[in-house]
């Protein structure tokens, strides 16, 4: 039985629901080794400032069976020397592109966001998990209007833009909408969780910077509860499920919990495969239950 994995984002037409997530795949075609990266809906890479940014000392991740935790601190070679370096291996590879772009103030979201004007990608999250230095380090993802400013600011790439959002509030839902209002295209739902380890041995914390975010298996009913509520509360908007998926099973409870695309983050390092193989477990479970759709299958757990 044929299968159509093709699915819309908003106007982006993607030929598979299966995207990587930032920051988890590199900045250009280094997954091409274990795939085709054309097969894929479309690579995301790392979110880039207007700047280069070196990130957060070592050790910046710790890992358990399953979870990981992370503050890697958006390091990245700035939006022009990532044009200019990381672009032109993606493009040649047929892919399609999401670019990211993170900021510590509105003016820094406005000059990322300026300077991937005119890229050759079809859409550009913007990541709003990241301190507002403008406001006591909180969260712009944190803050309705502090989203709606990022998202106003990043207009000026004129590109559509994918908003992904924390999990780490209780007021997703009307930050969603925030986002949703300003001219976002789509939701990406979420970012990593906030947690910290501890290591016994050395009687300190296991990151450097202290405290970091927590993706991996451990996190997909996080991930499937944002997607679920902000799918009910707003049915026509575009969504992207990412946070703790690693089959094809997995894949298909986030579409069902109303995603209309996913991305493959945390297993691509365990198995830099992954994102292929979801996408496989797609069509297999497809073609076990007579789904000739995947669009078919988007929200169909709110019944
Ligand atoms: C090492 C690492 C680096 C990440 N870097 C970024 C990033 O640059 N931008 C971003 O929006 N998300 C970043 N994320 C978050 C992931 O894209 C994803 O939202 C999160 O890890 C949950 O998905 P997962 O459980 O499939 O990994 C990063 C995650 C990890 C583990």
């Amino acid at each position: 039985m044929r299968v159509d994995l093709s699915t819309p984002v908003g106007d982006v037409e993607l030929r598979s629901p299966v995207l990587t997530a930032a920051g988890t795949s590199g900045y250009g075609d280094e997954l091409a080794a274990y795939g085709d990266l054309a097969a894929l809906g479309a690579v995301v890479v790392k979110s880039l400032a207007s700047y280069p940014w070196e990130g957060n000392p070592a050790p910046r991740v710790s890992s358990s069976g399953m979870h990981m935790l992370n503050s890697v601190g958006l390091t990245g070679p700035g939006v022009e020397a990532w044009r200019a370096t990381y672009l032109g291996a993606l493009e040649a590879r047929g892919a399609k592109v999401v670019g990211s772009i993170w900021g510590r103030s509105v003016t820094e979201y406005k000059d990322a966001a300026r300077a991937m004007k005119g890229a050759n990608v079809v859409a550009l999250e913007v990541n709003a998990s990241c301190p507002n230095l403008e406001n006591r380090s909180s969260m712009f993802a944190h803050s309705a209007s502090a989203t709606r400013a990022i998202v106003s600011a990043s207009k000026v790439a004129g590109l559509p833009l994918w908003v992904k959002l924390s999990p780490n509030t209780p007021d997703l839902i009307e930050i969603a909408g925030a986002a949703i209002k300003a001219g976002a295209s789509a939701l990406v739902l979420v970012n990593t969780v906030l947690g910290l380890g501890i290591d016994i041995e050395h009687r300190r914390t296991s990151l450097a910077s202290g405290g970091g975010g927590v993706s991996g298996p451990g996190i997909l009913p996080v991930s499937l509860r944002a997607v679920f509520d902000c799918r009910a509360a707003y049915p026509d908007a575009a969504i992207v499920g990412v946070g703790g998926i690693t089959s094809g099973e997995d894949a298909v409870a986030m579409l069902m919990a109303g995603a209309n695309a996913v991305e493959v983050g945390t297993a691509s390092f365990a198995n830099p495969r992954a994102a292929w193989l979801v996408q496989r477990g797609i069509e297999k479970w497809m073609r076990r239950h007579r789904v000739a759709y995947v669009t078919d299958l988007v929200g169909v757990a709110h019944g």
